[in-house]
């Protein structure tokens, strides 16, 4: 039995504190309802929920089994596995492709977590205190149109996301989880008390859970001629993979620092089940915000930032949960964006000898400086839309190519691989011994599902979002 050089995390519950802190962020609380709100809601979060269960699931067993059995970064515990399998070490490049993927992620999650850094004080300031939702849109206008404004908080979020890297994951990590995210549970709970007031929450809920794929699948084109079209389909699946922080290794990392004894399905099911209810108590509680002040759902990444103040602007202690929930938020971005350069820092560790210390700050600053196209597709470079030729991509910005590639093409691809690596390469009894579940109906079902569905899924929703079938 191999073992990392990283260390290990104490104990099974600090494995599942630190995944589900990976997991739980702004994918949750941002991205989910903004995606939610552009793709015509219920029948989007069917999709998501269904890509959860069938292909979220068994993957993050499969990249926890991978990496535990693995015990280094996800590009050397590929190489190690492979040969084992008796197989080409090339699969290594899977690891490289992970890498890859979250250093791009993280140089676009920092700025948006800078965002939620520069709200804390806002709210605590009481800029929000009775204001309009006209007045909450143009302050959150004029902060994106502030360049400097967003890179100095995006510089403050990446600063704080090296110390904790540089301090090695088991450190400080374990210690802040165990207490914040049931705060940010908590907190979520009492908004949800506060929307379940306003006169919208049943059309929230309704546009939430009510599932109409005509809305899903339909859109109509500039000459006003109905067109179908899978892609809001694939950015489901997509999200599935973002907010289980799957297909790039991170999982895979933080995989292999967990005890041997530990259950992986039962873990699995923790974080999983933690993650999606946080994105649905999200959901329920900004939708009713929107529809209650006339908001427009689909209004893109600004959503939970033009929605949310609004809230706190009116209810009582606004001050006090407003700042709390932007504190919580940025810590749950922090918990995430570890995990996003923990890959990178582990291999720079296991091959290019330095001390951790230095791999986070050479890792920060070249993330950082790729951070800067994020920032300026909010401002300087708003009108510049490399793809305007292909109808899907017409109006996308930099950053919104950039969260494409990452998350619908990147981490899906990674997924699909990881999933053929798993139970086509790696032999039967070495994923028989690492899951230690015994060869039950929970093994044939994992089995079954990361053999043929994930798979067929993930690639039946490629070629269609290219309308090639
Ligand atoms: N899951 C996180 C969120 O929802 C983001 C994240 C962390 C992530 N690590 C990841 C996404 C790895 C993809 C891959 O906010």
């Amino acid at each position: 039995m191999r073992e990392s050089i990283h260390g290990q995390w104490s104990s099974r519950w600090a494995f599942v504190l630190a995944a589900t802190g990976s997991a739980v962020g702004l994918g949750n609380i941002w991205k989910f309802p903004y995606i939610t709100g552009e793709n015509g809601g219920g029948a989007f979060v069917l999709v998501y929920l269904l890509c959860i269960a069938i292909i979220g699931i068994p993957i993050m067993m499969a990249e926890i089994m991978l990496g535990r059995r693995g015990r280094q970064s996800p590009i050397n515990t590929m190489h190690t596995l492979a040969i084992e399998a008796g197989h080409n070490p090339h699969w290594k490049w899977l690891g490289w492709l992970g890498v890859v993927a979250g250093f791009l992620i993280l140089s676009y999650y920092s700025v948006i977590a800078g965002w939620a850094l520069a709200y804390v004080f806002r709210t605590a300031t009481g800029t929000f205190t009775n204001a309009t939702p006209d007045g909450i849109g143009s302050i959150f206008g004029n902060f994106l149109a502030d360049t400097e404004s967003l890179m100095f908080w995006h510089t403050l979020f990446m600063v704080m996301t090296m110390i904790v890297v540089a301090r090695g994951v088991a450190g400080g990590l374990e210690k802040a989880v165990k207490f914040l995210m049931p705060s940010l549970f908590i907190i979520m709970i009492i908004l949800l008390g506060y929307a379940m007031n306003t006169a919208a929450f049943g059309a929230g809920i309704e546009f939430l859970f009510k599932p109409d794929f005509h809305a899903l699948l339909y859109y109509t084109d500039d000459f006003g001629v109905e067109r179908m079209s899978w892609n809001p389909v694939l950015i489901a699946m997509g999200h599935a993979f973002f907010t289980l922080s799957l297909g790039m290794g991170a999982i895979m990392v933080y995989g292999s620092y967990l005890p041997q004894d530990a259950s992986i399905a039962k873990t699995t099911f923790l974080i999983a089940g933690a993650d999606t209810m946080v994105a649905l108590v999200a959901g329920m509680v900004i939708f009713p915000i929107v529809f209650a002040n006339g908001l427009e759902p689909g209004s893109g990444p600004g959503l939970i930032f033009q929605t949310l103040p609004l809230a706190f602007g009116h209810m009582p202690g606004g001050v006090f949960f407003g700042t709390l929930f932007f504190i919580l938020l940025t810590f749950a971005a922090w918990t995430s964006s570890i995990s996003l350069i923990e890959p990178a820092v582990a291999w720079l560790v296991e091959n290019r000898n330095m001390d951790r210390m230095k791999a986070s700050v050479v890792m920060g600053i070249a993330c950082w400086l790729f951070g800067l196209i994020t920032v300026f597709s909010f401002n300087i470079w708003s009108d510049i839309t490399p793809l305007y030729m292909f109808e899907t991509f017409r109006d996308k910005t930099l950053f919104d190519l950039l969260d494409y590639l990452t998350a619908n093409i990147m981490l899906p691809l990674g997924g699909l691989l990881i999933a053929i690596f798993s139970v086509w390469i790696m032999h039967e009894d070495a994923s028989v011994d690492e899951l230690n579940m015994g060869e039950g109906l929970t093994y044939q079902i994992w089995h079954f599902l990361v053999r043929y569905i994930t798979p067929i899924a993930v690639i039946i929703v490629f070629l269609r979002a290219i309308k090639v079938i």
